[in-house]
């Protein structure tokens, strides 16, 4: 077999006719409000229920609203480049499916290999944290699991744990949610999403009266650097707004909503986080706030006990709904993978009735559930991070080369980023930055991960790939 650089970068030939015609592929139900609903849903999980308090005891002190702010640059930043694309390729699949049209297929391989470690490490880690605030809400009432049930084998705070029954009856609950249609699961979110904002309104609203300025004092005692690494661990609490972009082959229409889906969910979600960091350090001092429950812990040291359990179940309906994204974000990458035979076909049937792949929807359920019963995700957390920043930052530069692209760099879109070329590029480096200030165990896994990527493309994705076998008819 001999690999030329022609056919290990050939590009994905995309035909924008077929993409226009609503009888191809998956069902047309999306608008840009469920777009929005859909990101908000996406977005803020367990991040805002317990990123803001150790971000502030470990890394900002009460400025921890400046950590949110600079990652929702980073993150707006790269959202204005996906949104170009997607204006441009509403094709599912997202990143992959950009880079795939324009870098070609290795580093889209690489690219969708990294987004699928992504997706399934963001859904076991929030089904963990799920799992713990439930735990925490059937403790309110007197029950109890047994300690070998309760978490995974060898969880730093729960000794003789052995496997996370909870987490994994979730991601399987949510996977089973998922088989039954893009329409029921996207009104299930939009109830979803309307509680988790209500519950953290809710917080705010009490919290404000019982700020205390002098918590506020000194304001950053970790300095600019602290707000710096702050950024590159919320980034955590902003994922999820490119699940959004996953989604465009079920747009109603995708040109116009697309953007306002992604930037509108990514405004909404920074309000959050902003505001409810501000009240929190305004409530409690930062050293106090290195806790796995930081909103409710607060609550229960103004002696507000009703309304800490009504946010903890906002907090477990919350979390459900970045699962319900990020599953589907995963399935639908798989989809696309899949379609382009880089990934084994069944993985891109679609049912019959439904519309949906259900046999990848139940595959990606599966492993995502074993990984949250049985491993300690806090490690790894950080590993979503990566994933993301990577392909945040191949979509930045690809914008360039996409506008420079014979064909595509002409196709009408609804959507351009401003101030190119500058802003790509900084989108570019500001993600790269961000992936340099994380820790050395991450990149270590992280390229383990891409290496195993690498072995799967060359014995399965290699062989099997479409836009190969095209050209070989050529
Ligand atoms: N952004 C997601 C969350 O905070 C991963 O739960």
């Amino acid at each position: 077999m001999k690999f030329t650089r022609g056919n290990l970068f050939i590009r994905k030939q995309i035909d924008l006719d077929k993409i226009h015609d609503s009888k191809q592929g998956l069902e047309k139900n999306l608008s840009a409000f469920s777009l929005s609903m859909m990101g908000v849903g996406a977005i803020v999980g367990s991040g805002i229920f317990i990123l803001p308090g150790i971000l502030a005891a470990q890394y900002t002190g009460p400025g921890v609203m400046f950590s949110f702010l600079l990652a929702a640059v980073v993150c707006s930043l790269a959202a204005l480049c996906y949104s170009e694309f997607s204006s441009t390729i509403p094709l599912a699949g997202s990143a992959y499916t950009y880079i795939y049209s324009i870098f070609g297929e290795l580093l889209a391989w690489v690219l969708g290999w990294a987004l699928i470690s992504e997706y399934l490490f963001a859904v076991s880690s929030v089904a963990v944290s799920w799992s713990a605030y439930f735990q925490n809400i059937l403790a309110g009432f007197g029950l109890k699991l047994p300690t070998f049930l309760s978490a995974a084998i060898g969880t730093s705070s729960v000794h003789g744990a052995l496997f996370n029954l909870p987490a994994f009856i979730i991601v399987l609950v949510i996977a089973f949610l998922l088989t039954g249609g893009v329409t029921e699961s996207s009104r299930v979110n939009n109830v979803m999403v309307l509680i988790k904002i209500a519950v953290i309104a809710l917080f705010v609203i009490v919290g404000a009266f019982y700020i205390k300025p002098a918590n506020w004092h000194p304001f950053l005692p970790f300095g600019v650097n602290g707000v710096v690494s702050g950024a590159a661990v919320a980034f955590y609490a902003y994922i999820g707004f490119d699940a959004v972009s996953t989604a465009s082959e079920e747009v109603k229409n995708p040109q116009r909503d697309m953007p306002i889906g992604i930037i509108a969910s990514l405004l909404i979600t920074t309000v959050l986080y902003t505001v409810l960091s501000t009240v929190l350090t305004g409530v409690v001092h930062y050293t106090k706030l290195g806790v796995d429950d930081p909103v409710a812990f607060a609550l229960n040291l103004m002696h507000q006990n009703w309304v800490a359990g009504i946010v903890s179940v906002g907090a477990v309906v919350g979390m459900t709904t970045v699962l319900l994204v990020m599953s589907y974000g995963g399935t639908r990458l798989l989809f696309a993978i899949s379609r382009d035979g880089l990934l084994p076909a069944n993985l891109h049937k679609l049912n019959r009735k439904s519309h949906v792949p259900v046999i990848n929807t139940w595959i990606f359920g599966v492993i995502a559930a074993v990984f949250a019963a049985i491993i300690p995700l806090d490690k790894i957390a950080e590993l979503v991070n990566i994933g993301t920043l990577f392909a945040f930052a191949m979509v930045s530069l690809g914008v360039i080369f996409l506008r420079k692209d014979p064909v595509l760099g002409h196709v009408e879109k609804s959507f351009k980023v401003p101030f190119y070329p500058v802003l790509p590029l900084a989108s570019f480096f500001a993600c790269l930055y961000l992936m340099t200030r994380l820790r050395r165990f991450t990149w270590i896994a992280f390229l383990i991960w891409l290496v195993i990527g690498l072995v799967v493309y060359f014995t399965y994705g290699y062989h099997h790939s479409i836009a190969r076998e095209t050209q070989t008819e050529d």
